[in-house]
């Protein structure tokens, strides 16, 4: 399941710049609000699997220390995609450069994929 979190995260990230990036040239703009739809999809499948390897791995993270760090993953996360599509709305309104939402969003986004590395399951964490 993790694997599909993570590949729910590289299409979103991606579908993110292209829809910003679109919105931004002009708007309102139809390749903008194309990827704009098809990432509110992939931000289904991206909640769906995050829940599922919190709930799969419950036993686990009740008995290790730091399983509060999970807690703050799992809002992190969510928060993550509520400051994306709150950034996508704003700039679909107007067509000037990246304003603070777009950039508190970025910084989440950051901070969320900084936090699943330094918890212990998954790929990228064993590549660490
Ligand atoms: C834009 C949003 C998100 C990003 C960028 C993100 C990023 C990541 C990354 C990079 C990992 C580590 C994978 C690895 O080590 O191979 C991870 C793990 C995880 N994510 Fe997310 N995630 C997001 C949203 C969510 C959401 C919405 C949830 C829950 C509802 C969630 C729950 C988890 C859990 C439970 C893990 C396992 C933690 C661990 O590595 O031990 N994530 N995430």
């Amino acid at each position: 399941m993790i694997h599909l979190h993570l590949t729910t995260i590289v299409i979103a990230v991606i579908l993110y710049v292209i829809a910003l990036v679109f919105y931004m040239k002009d708007s309102p703009n139809n390749a903008g609000k194309m990827s704009h739809m098809i990432l509110r999809a992939d931000y289904i499948f991206l909640i769906f699997s995050g829940l599922l390897v919190y709930v799969q791995n419950m036993e686990g993270i009740s008995a290790s220390d730091g399983h509060m760090m999970y807690g703050i993953k799992v809002l992190l996360g969510i928060a993550a995609v509520g400051l994306m599509e709150m950034s996508l709305i704003r700039a679909n309104k107007s067509t000037s450069a990246p304003k603070g939402m777009t950039i508190a969003a970025v910084a989440l986004i950051v901070v969320t994929i900084g936090v699943g590395i330094y918890l212990p399951l998954g790929p990228l964490s064993a590549m660490f």
